[in-house]
């Protein structure tokens, strides 16, 4: 056992993969595994709160709606579903993060080809790290894009690269996370993450025909913010329109809302959160407390 195993079983524990669990540091997949070799793969992050998987109905929704767009074939939902508790169970996990990844598989012959492969399943889980975001994140204006025309807008695929660069590019310039526009330079969303900002009281987000991802947290914060009063509008806004915010946040299923200290060279006047981010943090935690009850009871 290398010292490498003994980290990734300390960290992962056991995972799911090909159909049972593994300790995670013997967990490995063929070389000729699609996923590997070309990104095509699909995945999903997901936040375990008192040991259920949150909203993993709607995870599996947007897994299967991504995976038509690439042709590939999805094992069944009782499957995944047995899957993701079993690593739940098996890690004794109750706060948690939790990662699904579906890969095309092995395929022996032709990249080119979209031909249908017995697909990889893989689960794996670990206890949510634990989390400072001081006084909100900075964001860098990345020189990478999302694009609207892609035919894979939206799609949670592998093939992160640009973002893992994006990321990385902001974290050169002391920044915690990158802002990413569309070609037209509207506001897209962050590396791994859905952006908001609050105007004379009013909540702002990018819509989804910007070719951003459809997030699960930002559709719970539009769907939460009424009930606090708090009037919401989708679109496509220029930058300018996000630099002159009064609060700024983030959204994504393990950060939840994370508010934003500046963007570029803008700063977003103290406290952070601001009253109305405060509010609409409340709103969604208590939207989580409640369908977490409904999930286990
Ligand atoms: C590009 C991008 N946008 C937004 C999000 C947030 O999505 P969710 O709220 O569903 O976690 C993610 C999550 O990984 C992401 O990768």
């Amino acid at each position: 056992m290398t010292q490498q195993d003994t980290a990734l079983d300390e960290i992962w524990g056991s995972i799911w993969l090909d159909g049972t669990l593994v300790p995670a540091g013997k967990a490995v997949v063929s070389a000729f595994d699609r996923g590997l070799l070309y990104g095509d793969g699909l995945y999903e992050t997901i936040r375990v709160y008192s040991g259920v998987p949150f909203m993993l109905g709607e995870h599996l929704r947007r897994l299967r709606q991504g995976a038509q767009v690439l042709r590939m074939p999805v094992p069944d939902e009782d499957f995944i579903r047995r899957a993701v508790d079993s690593v739940i169970r098996a890690n004794a996990l109750e706060e948690a993060y939790l990662r699904l990844t579906l890969t095309r598989g092995v395929d022996p012959d032709d990249w080119s080809k979209l031909e249908p492969c017995r697909p990889s399943l893989i689960v794996m889980a670990r206890p949510l790290p634990s989390r400072d975001y001081g006084d909100g994140f900075a964001l860098a204006v990345s020189p990478f894009r999302v694009d609207p025309a892609s035919p894979l807008r939206g799609v949670k695929h592998t093939g992160i690269m640009p973002k893992i660069m994006a990321r990385r590019l902001a974290a050169d310039e002391g920044c915690q996370d990158a802002l990413l526009l569309t070609p037209d330079g509207f506001v897209g969303e962050a590396s791994a993450a859905s952006v908001f900002w609050v105007r004379d009281g009013v909540l702002f987000t990018p819509s989804l025909d910007c070719g951003i991802l459809d997030g699960l947290t930002r559709m719970l914060v539009l769907r939460v913010a009424p009930r606090g009063g708090i009037p919401a509008e989708e679109g496509r806004y220029p930058l300018e329109r996000l630099l002159q915010a009064d609060e700024v946040f983030l959204t994504s299923s393990t950060w939840e809302l994370v508010p934003v200290k500046r963007v570029g060279e803008s700063d977003f006047a103290a406290p952070r959160p601001g009253r109305v981010t405060r509010r609409l943090i409340e709103l969604y935690r208590q939207e989580v407390r409640r369908l977490i009850e409904e999930d286990l009871s």
